[in-house]
């Protein structure tokens, strides 16, 4: 026997007007990855091949979003419902003849396993279609399953149900299994006189049931895979869900959560084993953390790479930077995007860098900028050290050769070169370069007037 084929259209034309919000609702995220992606990815991984997403409303912003993944999309330019959708996405599947697997881009949190059981279920009942159907303890706002006696025989959405319709607990997901191309033939029979004027997808059920084809229901198990996103406090109850997914997996993983309610780590990031998360840790976009790591509260880490044993103190913010074993980084330290610290470097609180590049043992552990700059190893940088790298039009560099001493408040303006071995004086203005092993100072000698604040006092006594 042939294996059937296996094709997906993701409906993700809608406006999504109860978001209140600029952004097409799709590209919302959740768990750092827009709405839709996590859709695209559930598609991708049941083999559904090709996966059309049908988009409208804000129809360039989506297609920007995914520029990198070769997908076709169908363009519904007037947003005349879910069934409309689905027949703007026909010319896109050509001659496609098989089972065709119906998503929202906004039901984000449908799992791979749920997918394989409709499929599994569609398949084994010679269905036409199949409806993926959810219990909700509150089904407001979802169209429900009504059900004769021979079983399904259509859904009726919110707006159009009577008050007995209504207490169905039995709702439509969203998610459904056809036949390609029987479903589009039954989609043309489908009117739009609803409460909504729209042409509903739903009503494909009604129309094969009249037509004597096979309907066929599958209830998911965890009914918080079904939910809709349709307003800000769905999107919020959709991100915890996912989260605790995530957190979860990790703690399985050997990754120790203090309180994983309170730890933010999105779908692409990967943690070694025995690394400590503590409350308010964001872990953002492809960020790797390595084994025996700690974490302390409030720490943002963006797309960074980190090695092993590194303990990043509390309120730090890392982005775009790469960090050697054994670092310890923080409190409050903002490491921006070019950092790259080769190993047990220690950089203290209110130390900012950007494209910079530290040699090993390096540390800078107080109030310091280090910008455009490459400091090679054991060097120290003292507190209120500052690269003045920006002279208004371009950005120079700094070289700080191994072994250097930048004492406190020093200014280097770049471009500027301090050799191996040398120690920079403190409250030092260094506007040259200064050769191997040497000592650079800058700072005017020192007057002693000697009993000058006594007299001063006394003078004014006698005022
Ligand atoms: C829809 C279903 C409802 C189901 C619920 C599950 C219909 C008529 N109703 O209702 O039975 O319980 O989903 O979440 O299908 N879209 C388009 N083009 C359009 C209209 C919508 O692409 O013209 C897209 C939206 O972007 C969205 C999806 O279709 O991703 C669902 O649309 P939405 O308006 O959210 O439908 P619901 O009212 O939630
Ligand atoms: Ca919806």
């Amino acid at each position: 026997m042939i294996e059937k084929g296996l094709a997906a259209v993701i409906l993700a034309a809608g406006q999504g007007t109860r978001m209140k919000s600029a952004l097409p609702k799709v590209l919302h995220p959740v768990a750092g990855q827009p709405m839709l992606g996590h859709v695209l990815r559930v598609a991708q991984a049941v083999g559904a091949s090709p996966v059309v997403p049908v988009v409208g409303h804000g129809a360039e912003q989506v297609r920007a979003i995914f520029e990198a993944e070769e997908i076709t999309f169908a363009l519904q330019s007037e947003q005349l419902g879910t069934g409309h959708a689905l027949l703007c996405a026909e010319s896109v599947l050509g001659d496609f003849s098989g089972d065709l697997l119906l998503l929202c881009g906004d039901v984000p949190l449908l799992q791979e396993s749920t997918l394989q059981r409709l499929i599994a279920h569609h398949r084994s009942h010679g269905a036409v279609v199949t409806i993926l159907t959810a219990m909700m303890g509150d089904p407001t706002g979802y169209g429900r399953i009504i059900r004769g006696e021979s079983g399904v025989e259509r859904i009726v959405e919110e707006k159009d149900a009577t008050r007995e319709e209504k207490e169905v607990a039995e709702i439509n997901t969203g998610i459904y299994l056809f036949e390609a191309p029987q479903v589009f033939e039954l989609l043309r029979s489908v009117g739009n006189r609803n409460a909504q004027g729209e042409y509903y997808l739903t009503d494909v059920v009604a129309a094969a049931c009249s037509a004597g084809k096979r309907v066929e229901v599958l209830s998911v198990e965890d009914n918080r895979e079904a939910m809709g996103i349709n307003d800000r406090r769905q999107l919020a109850l959709a991100n915890a869900v996912l989260f605790e997914r995530i957190n979860d997996c990790h703690m399985l993983e050997g990754v120790t959560l203090v309180d994983p309610t309170a730890v933010y780590i999105d779908h692409d990031v990967v943690i070694g084993s025995d690394t400590l998360l503590h409350p308010g840790v964001h872990l953002r976009g492809r960020t790797r953390i390595g084994r025996d790591c700690v974490i302390e509260p409030g720490v943002v880490v963006t797309d960074c790479q980190i090695g092993d044993r590194v303990h990043l103190k509390a309120g730090s913010v890392l982005t775009e930077s790469i960090i050697g074993d054994e670092c310890t980084i923080g409190p409050m330290a903002h490491l921006r995007s070019g950092t790259v610290l080769d190993g047990q470097n220690k950089l203290g609180n209110f130390v900012e860098t950007k494209k910079a590049l530290i040699g090993r043992k390096s540390q800078a552990s107080h109030l310091t900028y280090i910008g455009d700059a490459t400091l090679g190893q054991n060097v120290n940088v003292g507190c209120g050290t500052i690269t003045c790298n920006y002279d208004g039009v371009n950005k120079h560099q700094t070289i700080i050769e191994d072994d250097v001493f930048v004492g406190s408040d020093s200014q280097l303006v770049a471009p500027v070169r301090i050799g191996h071995g040398s120690l920079i004086g403190a409250g030092s203005t260094i506007t040259k370069d200064v050769p191997p092993d040497s000592l650079a100072l800058s700072r005017s000698e020192q007057r002693v007037i000697e009993g000058w604040a006594a007299r001063k006092r006394e003078k004014q006594k006698k005022k």
